[in-house]
Protein backbone atom coordinates (compact mmCIF):
# COMPACT_ATOMS: atom_id res chain seq x y z
CA UNK A 1 0.00 0.00 0.00
CA UNK A 2 1.38 3.46 -0.67
CA UNK A 3 2.07 6.17 2.10
CA UNK A 4 -0.52 8.80 2.21
CA UNK A 5 -2.24 11.55 4.70
CA UNK A 6 -5.70 11.75 4.80
CA UNK A 7 -7.25 14.58 6.35
CA UNK A 8 -11.44 15.96 5.97
CA UNK A 9 -12.57 18.10 8.56
CA UNK A 10 -15.83 18.61 6.87
CA UNK A 11 -19.12 17.38 9.17
CA UNK A 12 -21.65 16.03 7.03
CA UNK A 13 -25.49 16.18 7.84
CA UNK A 14 -27.22 13.78 6.15
CA UNK A 15 -30.88 13.36 5.63
CA UNK A 16 -34.49 15.23 5.72
CA UNK A 17 -35.95 18.17 7.66
CA UNK A 18 -32.17 18.92 9.22
CA UNK A 19 -31.90 22.55 8.12
CA UNK A 20 -33.09 23.96 11.06
CA UNK A 21 -29.57 23.12 12.24
CA UNK A 22 -28.15 25.46 9.97
CA UNK A 23 -27.56 28.33 12.55
CA UNK A 24 -25.94 25.85 15.39
CA UNK A 25 -23.56 24.66 12.71
CA UNK A 26 -22.59 28.05 11.50
CA UNK A 27 -22.19 28.92 15.64
CA UNK A 28 -19.41 26.65 15.59
CA UNK A 29 -17.26 29.10 13.37
CA UNK A 30 -17.86 32.35 13.90
CA UNK A 31 -20.33 34.55 16.84
CA UNK A 32 -20.86 37.01 13.53
CA UNK A 33 -23.96 37.48 12.26
CA UNK A 34 -23.85 38.76 8.88
CA UNK A 35 -24.09 36.05 6.79
CA UNK A 36 -23.34 36.21 2.82
CA UNK A 37 -25.46 33.56 0.54
CA UNK A 38 -24.53 32.42 -2.77
CA UNK A 39 -26.46 30.19 -5.14
CA UNK A 40 -27.29 29.93 -9.03
CA UNK A 41 -30.11 30.76 -11.46
CA UNK A 42 -32.58 30.22 -9.26
CA UNK A 43 -33.90 26.84 -9.34
CA UNK A 44 -33.66 27.02 -5.34
CA UNK A 45 -36.64 29.23 -5.54
CA UNK A 46 -38.99 27.30 -6.93
CA UNK A 47 -38.08 24.13 -5.22
CA UNK A 48 -39.16 25.86 -2.01
CA UNK A 49 -34.89 24.95 -0.51
CA UNK A 50 -34.27 28.66 -0.51
CA UNK A 51 -37.56 28.92 1.84
CA UNK A 52 -36.64 26.68 3.88
CA UNK A 53 -32.82 28.04 4.64
CA UNK A 54 -33.63 31.56 4.86
CA UNK A 55 -36.53 30.38 7.57
CA UNK A 56 -33.63 28.79 9.44
CA UNK A 57 -31.37 32.04 8.83
CA UNK A 58 -33.95 34.16 10.26
CA UNK A 59 -31.35 35.75 12.87
CA UNK A 60 -28.94 36.76 10.80
CA UNK A 61 -28.23 39.49 8.53
CA UNK A 62 -28.11 37.62 4.99
CA UNK A 63 -26.69 39.22 1.91
CA UNK A 64 -27.28 37.44 -1.16
CA UNK A 65 -24.99 36.84 -3.93
CA UNK A 66 -26.81 34.75 -6.73
CA UNK A 67 -26.41 33.76 -10.38
CA UNK A 68 -23.60 31.95 -9.97
CA UNK A 69 -23.39 29.76 -13.47
CA UNK A 70 -22.98 26.40 -14.85
CA UNK A 71 -19.38 25.85 -14.97
CA UNK A 72 -19.00 28.93 -11.98
CA UNK A 73 -17.64 32.10 -14.45
CA UNK A 74 -14.51 33.88 -12.91
CA UNK A 75 -15.88 37.44 -14.08
CA UNK A 76 -19.03 36.74 -12.06
CA UNK A 77 -17.26 35.53 -8.87
CA UNK A 78 -15.47 38.42 -8.73
CA UNK A 79 -18.50 40.35 -8.01
CA UNK A 80 -18.96 38.67 -5.11
CA UNK A 81 -15.73 39.01 -3.88
CA UNK A 82 -15.53 43.06 -4.51
CA UNK A 83 -18.66 42.95 -2.46
CA UNK A 84 -17.53 41.24 0.63
CA UNK A 85 -14.36 42.96 -0.01
CA UNK A 86 -15.99 46.45 0.09
CA UNK A 87 -18.56 44.70 3.12
CA UNK A 88 -16.98 42.07 4.65
CA UNK A 89 -18.91 38.72 5.76
CA UNK A 90 -18.48 36.66 8.72
CA UNK A 91 -19.51 33.51 7.04
CA UNK A 92 -20.50 32.30 3.39
CA UNK A 93 -23.47 29.44 3.01
CA UNK A 94 -23.36 28.15 -0.66
CA UNK A 95 -26.80 26.61 -1.93
CA UNK A 96 -26.52 24.82 -4.72
CA UNK A 97 -24.57 22.02 -7.01
CA UNK A 98 -20.86 21.83 -7.77
CA UNK A 99 -20.56 24.98 -9.57
CA UNK A 100 -22.13 27.14 -6.71
CA UNK A 101 -20.13 25.66 -3.94
CA UNK A 102 -16.79 25.64 -6.19
CA UNK A 103 -17.57 29.61 -7.18
CA UNK A 104 -18.06 29.67 -3.15
CA UNK A 105 -14.67 28.21 -2.60
CA UNK A 106 -13.08 30.40 -5.12
CA UNK A 107 -14.84 33.52 -3.36
CA UNK A 108 -14.10 33.00 0.06
CA UNK A 109 -10.55 32.30 -1.00
CA UNK A 110 -10.36 34.95 -3.39
CA UNK A 111 -11.75 37.46 -0.51
CA UNK A 112 -8.92 37.03 1.24
CA UNK A 113 -6.45 37.37 -0.81
CA UNK A 114 -4.34 40.51 -1.88
CA UNK A 115 -3.04 39.68 -5.22
CA UNK A 116 -4.29 38.75 -8.45
CA UNK A 117 -6.66 35.65 -7.76
CA UNK A 118 -6.65 34.70 -11.88
CA UNK A 119 -2.59 33.93 -11.04
CA UNK A 120 -3.76 31.26 -8.60
CA UNK A 121 -6.07 29.68 -11.04
CA UNK A 122 -3.20 29.98 -13.96
CA UNK A 123 -0.94 27.95 -11.07
CA UNK A 124 1.25 30.91 -11.30
CA UNK A 125 4.45 30.53 -9.47
CA UNK A 126 4.88 31.11 -5.86
CA UNK A 127 0.71 31.99 -5.89
CA UNK A 128 -1.60 30.67 -3.56
CA UNK A 129 -4.40 30.51 -1.88
CA UNK A 130 -4.36 29.93 2.06
CA UNK A 131 -7.11 31.82 3.73
CA UNK A 132 -10.39 31.70 3.44
CA UNK A 133 -13.76 33.27 5.20
CA UNK A 134 -15.58 30.18 6.77
CA UNK A 135 -18.13 28.69 4.38
CA UNK A 136 -20.81 25.44 4.80
CA UNK A 137 -23.20 24.28 1.90
CA UNK A 138 -26.24 23.36 1.49
CA UNK A 139 -26.05 20.57 -1.57
CA UNK A 140 -28.84 20.73 -4.32
CA UNK A 141 -27.26 18.48 -6.62
CA UNK A 142 -25.74 14.98 -5.76
CA UNK A 143 -22.52 14.77 -8.56
CA UNK A 144 -19.20 15.85 -7.92
CA UNK A 145 -18.22 15.80 -4.37
CA UNK A 146 -17.32 19.18 -4.15
CA UNK A 147 -19.42 19.74 -0.70
CA UNK A 148 -16.75 17.36 1.19
CA UNK A 149 -13.56 18.26 -0.88
CA UNK A 150 -11.24 20.91 -0.91
CA UNK A 151 -11.20 21.67 -4.94
CA UNK A 152 -13.17 23.89 -7.22
CA UNK A 153 -13.16 24.09 -10.88
CA UNK A 154 -13.47 27.57 -12.37
CA UNK A 155 -14.10 29.05 -15.74
CA UNK A 156 -13.07 32.21 -17.99
CA UNK A 157 -15.26 32.08 -21.14
CA UNK A 158 -13.54 35.06 -22.17
CA UNK A 159 -10.36 32.59 -22.65
CA UNK A 160 -12.02 29.79 -22.78
CA UNK A 161 -10.19 28.47 -20.38
CA UNK A 162 -11.24 25.88 -17.33
CA UNK A 163 -8.99 26.15 -14.43
CA UNK A 164 -9.24 24.00 -11.10
CA UNK A 165 -7.77 25.25 -7.56
CA UNK A 166 -7.99 23.30 -4.45
CA UNK A 167 -5.88 24.10 -0.92
CA UNK A 168 -7.16 23.25 2.67
CA UNK A 169 -8.72 26.40 2.74
CA UNK A 170 -11.39 24.71 0.17
CA UNK A 171 -12.96 22.21 2.79
CA UNK A 172 -16.33 23.42 3.44
CA UNK A 173 -16.90 23.72 7.67
CA UNK A 174 -19.96 21.37 7.08
CA UNK A 175 -22.45 20.26 4.24
CA UNK A 176 -26.52 19.84 4.47
CA UNK A 177 -27.55 16.64 2.33
CA UNK A 178 -30.86 15.86 1.79
CA UNK A 179 -31.63 13.25 -0.77
CA UNK A 180 -35.19 14.92 -0.94
CA UNK A 181 -33.70 17.24 -3.26
CA UNK A 182 -33.12 15.10 -5.92
CA UNK A 183 -36.85 14.89 -6.92
CA UNK A 184 -36.54 18.39 -7.79
CA UNK A 185 -33.51 17.90 -10.21
CA UNK A 186 -34.38 17.81 -14.38
CA UNK A 187 -33.44 14.12 -15.74
CA UNK A 188 -30.40 15.35 -17.32
CA UNK A 189 -28.44 16.68 -14.00
CA UNK A 190 -29.54 12.98 -12.38
CA UNK A 191 -27.60 11.50 -15.29
CA UNK A 192 -24.92 14.44 -14.81
CA UNK A 193 -24.59 13.33 -11.45
CA UNK A 194 -24.50 9.78 -11.83
CA UNK A 195 -21.57 9.63 -14.51
CA UNK A 196 -19.43 12.14 -12.64
CA UNK A 197 -19.54 9.74 -9.21
CA UNK A 198 -19.11 6.83 -11.68
CA UNK A 199 -15.95 8.49 -13.34
CA UNK A 200 -14.59 9.58 -10.04
CA UNK A 201 -14.58 6.04 -9.09
CA UNK A 202 -12.73 5.03 -11.75
CA UNK A 203 -10.61 8.07 -12.15
CA UNK A 204 -8.87 6.49 -9.19
CA UNK A 205 -9.62 2.69 -9.61
CA UNK A 206 -8.36 2.20 -13.03
CA UNK A 207 -5.02 2.39 -12.57
CA UNK A 208 -2.73 -0.17 -11.61
CA UNK A 209 -2.74 -2.83 -8.55
CA UNK A 210 -2.13 -1.00 -5.39
CA UNK A 211 -1.95 -3.68 -2.44
CA UNK A 212 -4.93 -1.57 -1.05
CA UNK A 213 -7.52 -4.23 -1.39
CA UNK A 214 -10.02 -2.18 1.12
CA UNK A 215 -9.84 0.98 -0.89
CA UNK A 216 -10.69 -1.37 -4.77
CA UNK A 217 -13.21 -2.72 -2.59
CA UNK A 218 -15.10 0.70 -1.67
CA UNK A 219 -14.36 1.72 -5.45
CA UNK A 220 -16.05 -0.82 -6.54
CA UNK A 221 -19.14 -0.87 -4.15
CA UNK A 222 -19.81 2.63 -5.02
CA UNK A 223 -19.12 1.44 -8.71
CA UNK A 224 -21.52 -1.76 -8.05
CA UNK A 225 -24.41 0.89 -6.05
CA UNK A 226 -24.23 3.38 -9.03
CA UNK A 227 -25.16 0.41 -11.48
CA UNK A 228 -27.87 -1.30 -9.59
CA UNK A 229 -29.28 2.19 -8.55
CA UNK A 230 -28.67 4.76 -11.89
CA UNK A 231 -31.57 3.29 -14.22
CA UNK A 232 -33.98 3.08 -11.42
CA UNK A 233 -33.07 6.82 -9.61
CA UNK A 234 -33.47 8.54 -13.17
CA UNK A 235 -36.99 6.53 -13.18
CA UNK A 236 -38.48 7.36 -9.35
CA UNK A 237 -36.24 9.82 -8.00
CA UNK A 238 -38.84 10.16 -5.14
CA UNK A 239 -37.79 7.08 -3.64
CA UNK A 240 -35.70 7.69 -1.09
CA UNK A 241 -33.59 4.90 -0.45
CA UNK A 242 -32.39 5.24 -4.34
CA UNK A 243 -32.01 9.40 -3.75
CA UNK A 244 -29.89 8.70 -0.37
CA UNK A 245 -27.86 5.95 -1.95
CA UNK A 246 -27.42 7.96 -4.96
CA UNK A 247 -25.96 11.02 -2.98
CA UNK A 248 -23.99 9.28 -0.32
CA UNK A 249 -22.10 8.13 -3.21
CA UNK A 250 -21.23 11.09 -5.23
CA UNK A 251 -20.00 12.35 -2.01
CA UNK A 252 -18.18 9.07 -1.33
CA UNK A 253 -16.67 9.29 -4.68
CA UNK A 254 -14.66 12.22 -4.49
CA UNK A 255 -13.78 12.81 -0.52
CA UNK A 256 -10.63 11.73 -0.69
CA UNK A 257 -11.23 8.36 1.02
CA UNK A 258 -10.74 6.36 -2.73
CA UNK A 259 -7.56 8.57 -3.18
CA UNK A 260 -5.36 7.15 0.28
CA UNK A 261 -3.10 4.67 -0.66
CA UNK A 262 -3.58 4.26 -4.23
CA UNK A 263 -2.43 5.61 -7.53
CA UNK A 264 -4.56 8.16 -9.30
CA UNK A 265 -4.98 8.88 -12.57
CA UNK A 266 -7.62 12.42 -13.72
CA UNK A 267 -6.84 12.34 -17.53
CA UNK A 268 -10.36 11.90 -18.23
CA UNK A 269 -11.10 14.79 -16.35
CA UNK A 270 -8.34 17.21 -17.78
CA UNK A 271 -9.24 16.44 -20.96
CA UNK A 272 -13.12 16.93 -20.41
CA UNK A 273 -12.55 20.23 -18.88
CA UNK A 274 -10.96 21.24 -22.11
CA UNK A 275 -14.24 20.18 -24.25
CA UNK A 276 -16.44 21.92 -21.45
CA UNK A 277 -13.99 25.05 -22.00
CA UNK A 278 -14.68 24.85 -25.64
CA UNK A 279 -17.71 23.74 -26.32
CA UNK A 280 -20.06 24.12 -23.04
CA UNK A 281 -20.50 20.51 -23.03
CA UNK A 282 -21.79 19.51 -19.17
CA UNK A 283 -18.84 18.28 -17.27
CA UNK A 284 -20.31 14.62 -16.80
CA UNK A 285 -21.05 14.27 -20.33
CA UNK A 286 -17.45 15.23 -21.41
CA UNK A 287 -16.56 12.60 -19.12
CA UNK A 288 -18.70 9.56 -20.88
CA UNK A 289 -17.80 11.40 -24.35
CA UNK A 290 -13.89 10.55 -23.49
CA UNK A 291 -13.22 7.90 -20.97
CA UNK A 292 -13.87 4.94 -22.77
CA UNK A 293 -11.58 6.23 -25.62
CA UNK A 294 -8.55 6.86 -23.00
CA UNK A 295 -9.14 3.24 -21.79
CA UNK A 296 -8.70 2.26 -25.48
CA UNK A 297 -5.43 3.63 -25.89
CA UNK A 298 -4.33 3.27 -22.15
CA UNK A 299 -5.07 -0.13 -22.27
CA UNK A 300 -1.66 -1.68 -21.58
CA UNK A 301 -1.12 0.34 -18.55
CA UNK A 302 -4.36 -0.22 -16.81
CA UNK A 303 -5.34 -3.74 -18.19
CA UNK A 304 -5.11 -5.13 -15.31
CA UNK A 305 -7.59 -3.06 -13.37
CA UNK A 306 -9.25 -2.95 -16.31
CA UNK A 307 -9.53 -7.44 -15.78
CA UNK A 308 -10.25 -7.08 -12.14
CA UNK A 309 -12.88 -4.16 -13.19
CA UNK A 310 -14.65 -6.19 -15.92
CA UNK A 311 -14.51 -9.63 -13.30
CA UNK A 312 -15.52 -8.10 -10.51
CA UNK A 313 -18.15 -5.48 -11.31
CA UNK A 314 -19.74 -7.04 -15.30
CA UNK A 315 -18.87 -10.20 -14.51
CA UNK A 316 -16.83 -11.12 -16.82
CA UNK A 317 -14.60 -13.65 -17.47
CA UNK A 318 -11.18 -13.88 -18.51
CA UNK A 319 -8.88 -11.74 -20.29
CA UNK A 320 -12.09 -8.59 -20.67
CA UNK A 321 -10.38 -5.26 -20.61
CA UNK A 322 -11.65 -4.39 -23.86
CA UNK A 323 -14.89 -5.61 -22.49
CA UNK A 324 -15.46 -4.04 -19.47
CA UNK A 325 -14.15 -0.83 -21.69
CA UNK A 326 -17.44 -1.32 -23.57
CA UNK A 327 -19.77 -2.02 -21.00
CA UNK A 328 -19.00 1.55 -19.08
CA UNK A 329 -19.85 2.83 -22.49
CA UNK A 330 -23.08 0.88 -22.97
CA UNK A 331 -23.95 1.86 -19.30
CA UNK A 332 -23.13 5.56 -19.84
CA UNK A 333 -26.18 5.42 -22.80
CA UNK A 334 -28.12 2.85 -20.77
CA UNK A 335 -28.88 5.91 -19.10
CA UNK A 336 -29.78 8.44 -22.00
CA UNK A 337 -25.98 9.50 -22.24
CA UNK A 338 -24.29 10.51 -25.63
CA UNK A 339 -20.90 9.33 -25.98
CA UNK A 340 -19.96 10.61 -29.12
CA UNK A 341 -18.44 14.49 -29.12
CA UNK A 342 -20.68 14.98 -32.35
CA UNK A 343 -23.60 14.56 -30.70
CA UNK A 344 -22.98 17.76 -28.94
CA UNK A 345 -21.41 20.02 -31.26
CA UNK A 346 -20.38 19.71 -34.89
CA UNK A 347 -17.53 22.17 -34.83
CA UNK A 348 -15.28 19.64 -33.54
CA UNK A 349 -12.55 19.80 -36.15
CA UNK A 350 -9.93 21.95 -34.50
CA UNK A 351 -11.14 20.67 -31.16
CA UNK A 352 -8.43 17.59 -30.91
CA UNK A 353 -5.63 20.22 -32.41
CA UNK A 354 -6.41 23.39 -29.86
CA UNK A 355 -6.21 20.83 -27.03
CA UNK A 356 -2.65 19.36 -27.40
CA UNK A 357 -1.56 22.67 -28.41
CA UNK A 358 -2.83 23.62 -24.77
CA UNK A 359 -1.12 20.81 -23.06
CA UNK A 360 2.08 21.60 -24.34
CA UNK A 361 2.06 25.29 -23.35
CA UNK A 362 1.03 24.20 -20.09
CA UNK A 363 4.03 21.80 -19.96
CA UNK A 364 1.53 18.91 -19.66
CA UNK A 365 3.73 16.38 -20.97
CA UNK A 366 2.78 13.70 -19.15
CA UNK A 367 -0.71 12.79 -17.52
CA UNK A 368 -2.44 9.95 -15.44
CA UNK A 369 -1.10 7.51 -12.88
CA UNK A 370 2.37 6.82 -15.00
CA UNK A 371 2.36 10.41 -16.41
CA UNK A 372 2.59 9.46 -19.76
CA UNK A 373 -0.28 10.29 -21.70
CA UNK A 374 1.37 12.30 -24.04
CA UNK A 375 -0.27 15.63 -25.74
CA UNK A 376 -0.34 13.73 -28.69
CA UNK A 377 -2.31 11.00 -26.65
CA UNK A 378 -4.66 13.96 -25.78
CA UNK A 379 -5.44 14.60 -29.34
CA UNK A 380 -6.04 10.48 -30.30
CA UNK A 381 -8.02 10.13 -27.23
CA UNK A 382 -10.59 13.16 -28.91
CA UNK A 383 -9.74 12.24 -32.15
CA UNK A 384 -11.04 9.08 -31.56
CA UNK A 385 -14.19 10.66 -29.66
CA UNK A 386 -15.81 12.37 -32.27
O1 LIG B 1 -28.24 27.49 -11.24
P1 LIG B 1 -29.38 26.75 -10.68
O2 LIG B 1 -30.67 27.45 -10.88
O3 LIG B 1 -29.17 26.31 -9.28
O4 LIG B 1 -29.54 25.41 -11.57
C1 LIG B 1 -28.60 24.36 -11.54
C2 LIG B 1 -27.78 24.30 -12.82
O5 LIG B 1 -28.46 24.86 -13.90
C3 LIG B 1 -29.36 23.06 -11.58
N1 LIG B 1 -29.74 22.57 -10.25
C4 LIG B 1 -28.94 22.34 -9.18
N2 LIG B 1 -29.66 21.84 -8.17
C5 LIG B 1 -30.95 21.78 -8.59
C6 LIG B 1 -31.00 22.24 -9.91
N3 LIG B 1 -32.15 22.31 -10.61
C7 LIG B 1 -33.27 21.91 -9.99
N4 LIG B 1 -33.28 21.42 -8.73
C8 LIG B 1 -32.15 21.34 -8.00
N5 LIG B 1 -32.17 20.80 -6.76
O6 LIG B 1 -28.47 22.15 -12.17
C9 LIG B 1 -27.64 22.83 -13.10
C10 LIG B 1 -26.22 22.32 -12.99
O7 LIG B 1 -25.69 22.66 -11.74
P2 LIG B 1 -24.12 22.50 -11.47
O8 LIG B 1 -23.86 22.95 -10.10
O9 LIG B 1 -23.37 23.13 -12.59
O10 LIG B 1 -23.90 20.92 -11.62
P3 LIG B 1 -22.85 19.98 -10.95
O11 LIG B 1 -23.16 19.75 -9.53
O12 LIG B 1 -22.77 18.81 -11.84
O13 LIG B 1 -21.47 20.80 -10.98
C11 LIG B 1 -20.67 20.87 -12.13
C12 LIG B 1 -19.46 21.74 -11.87
O14 LIG B 1 -18.62 21.16 -10.84
C13 LIG B 1 -17.29 20.97 -11.35
C14 LIG B 1 -17.53 20.80 -12.83
O15 LIG B 1 -16.35 20.99 -13.57
C15 LIG B 1 -18.59 21.85 -13.10
O16 LIG B 1 -18.01 23.12 -13.22
N6 LIG B 1 -16.63 19.87 -10.64
C16 LIG B 1 -16.22 20.09 -9.38
C17 LIG B 1 -15.50 19.16 -8.69
C18 LIG B 1 -15.02 19.40 -7.31
N7 LIG B 1 -15.15 20.60 -6.78
O17 LIG B 1 -14.50 18.51 -6.67
C19 LIG B 1 -15.11 17.87 -9.26
C20 LIG B 1 -15.83 17.55 -10.52
O18 LIG B 1 -15.06 16.63 -11.27
C21 LIG B 1 -16.19 18.71 -11.38
O19 LIG B 1 -15.09 19.09 -12.18
ZN1 LIG C 1 -16.03 15.19 -12.27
Amino acid sequence: MNNFEYYNPTKIVFGTDTYDQIPAKINEFTAGKRIMITYGGGSIKSNGIYDSVMKALKDYEVVEFSGIEANPEYDTLMKAVDQIKENPVDFVLAIGGGSVIDGTKFIVSAAKYDGNPWDVLTMKKGCKFEYAIPFGTVLTLPATGSEMNSGAVISNSRLKEKRTMGGPQGFPKFSFLDPTVVKTLPKKQIQNGIIDAYMHTLEQYLTYPSDNLLQERIAEGILSTLIEIGPEVLENPEDYKLASNLMWCATMALNGTLRAGVAYDWSTHMIGHELTALHGIDHARTLAIIAPNLYKVKLENKKEKLIQYGQRIFGLEGSCAEEAINRTRTFFESLGVKTSLSDYTKEHDETAVIIKKRFEERGWEGIGERKDLTPTEAKQIVEMSI
